[in-house]
């Protein structure tokens, strides 16, 4: 991780679904803009069910019809997470929860822990859905919340919405 890059970890509860998607949709926004070498980003899920495994194909089929590559393995977050990251993107509240209970056993839980949809203007729901249980629009539909949200929380980190 290099000190002048500011650190990204999204989070929701497998990291097969929601967070690789943003973490790959935030990466490639990033690129887009020429500020890839200024984040580093990362994802890890509160659950540690499919610790190990690649994204789900559904993500990583609506990644690339969108003309991203999802990459990564599939991990717990750990109480180390809250400590090294300067950000971390809770997909839903049940995800904040969790990660806040975790901030309050490290010593100094450097981490800002912030939700995923407060970037994103006028979205009429706190939580980015799970879509684990649904079929493919489902995905689609993550996706596109995602790519809002996204761009909101890099202009927020870009400073390019402060004038
Ligand atoms: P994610 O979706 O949190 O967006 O990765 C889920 C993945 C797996 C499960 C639930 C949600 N699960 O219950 O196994």
């Amino acid at each position: 991780m290099q000190s002048t890059s500011v650190s990204v970890l999204f989070v929701c509860l497998g990291n097969i679904c929601r967070s690789p998607l943003a973490e790959g949709i935030f990466a490639a926004l990033a690129g887009e803009r020429g500020l890839g070498g200024q984040f580093h980003v990362d994802s890890a899920g509160t659950a540690a069910y499919h610790a190990g495994e690649p994204p789900d194909s559904r993500s990583t089929a609506v990644a690339a019809a969108h003309g991203i590559r999802l990459t990564g393995v599939a991990r717990q977050v750990t109480p180390g997470d809250l400590e090294r990251f300067d950000f971390v993107v809770a997909m839903d509240a049940s995800n904040r929860r969790s990660l806040e209970r975790l901030q309050r056993r490290v010593r100094s839980g450097h981490a800002e822990i912030v939700m995923m949809r407060d970037y994103e203007s006028g979205a009429p729901d706190p939580d980015v859905p799970d879509p684990y249980y649904g079929g493919p629009d489902g995905f689609e539909r993550v996706y596109r919340i995602l790519e809002r949200a996204c761009n909101g929380l890099l202009d927020e980190l870009s400073g390019s919405d402060r004038g």
